[in-house]
């Protein structure tokens, strides 16, 4: 078994990337330990998540505090002294501030539901949806100072349908998130994440990604 990487979680709205990563965990496929789960919203259902699974969780309502940097302050404390070394955000709907970012050097990633650099920010799926591209998917990457545009880690790349809608294409890419966001914590968790520049690189990968997509189909060219 390889040493648990202790994370903490940062969710604010429905927590299933958080309630796949618990899975992954439960079944002995992602070697981590949930120290902590934050979140800015009370009503937050991630909360109710880790609650059933006995994960010990913090609300830090960011209305209380004065600004950006107290707020973040505050979730960093708590970070270190529950022994966190990786911070996740899953669905954490507040940017994280370069004084927090300085706290965990190159020790916070993300989720994106867009394939990144392409439709950043809010609602990834609809701006992929509205924009008409025949793929779209979700990216894992490291968090920087601007809004999702840090090292990416993994991507899924997730056709988009003729027959889809907005919300057939989100589900299908939440699905595909669920997948990514354990692999990443994982090969984190092995040490096999190497960073240069803005280029990661997963040490001893077994296959390279060599398939080609095309969408529609191509019929016979
Ligand atoms: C996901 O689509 C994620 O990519 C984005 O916020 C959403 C969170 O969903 N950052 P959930 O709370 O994990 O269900």
């Amino acid at each position: 078994m390889e040493k648990k990487i202790p994370i903490g979680v940062l969710a604010s709205g429905s927590g299933s990337n958080l309630q796949s990563i618990i899975d992954h965990i439960e079944q002995g496929r992602l070697d981590a330990d949930i120290r902590v789960v934050i979140s800015n919203n009370p009503d937050a259902y991630a909360i109710t998540r880790a609650q059933k699974h006995g994960i010990p969780f913090v609300i830090v309502r960011h209305q209380e505090f004065p600004d950006r940097e107290a707020f973040d302050r505050q979730m960093a404390e708590i970070l270190i002294s529950c022994g966190v070394e990786l911070v996740v955000m899953a669905g954490f709907m507040r940017v994280l501030s370069p004084l927090f970012l300085k706290t965990f050097p190159q020790r916070v990633i993300n989720i994106h539901p867009a394939l990144l650099p392409s439709f950043p920010g809010l609602h990834g799926q609809r701006q992929a949806f509205e924009y008409g591209v025949k793929f779209s998917g979700c990216t894992v990457h490291f968090a920087d100072d601007g809004v999702d545009s840090g090292p990416i880690i993994i991507q899924a790349v997730v056709p988009v349908l003729e027959t889809d809608t907005e919300d057939t294409l989100a589900e299908r890419i939440l699905r595909e998130e669920h997948r990514i966001y354990p692999q990443a914590i994982q090969f984190y968790a092995e040490g096999r994440i190497e960073i240069h520049n803005r280029q990661v690189r997963i040490r001893g990968l077994k296959e390279s990604a060599s398939q080609v997509l095309h969408n529609p189909p191509l019929e016979g060219f």
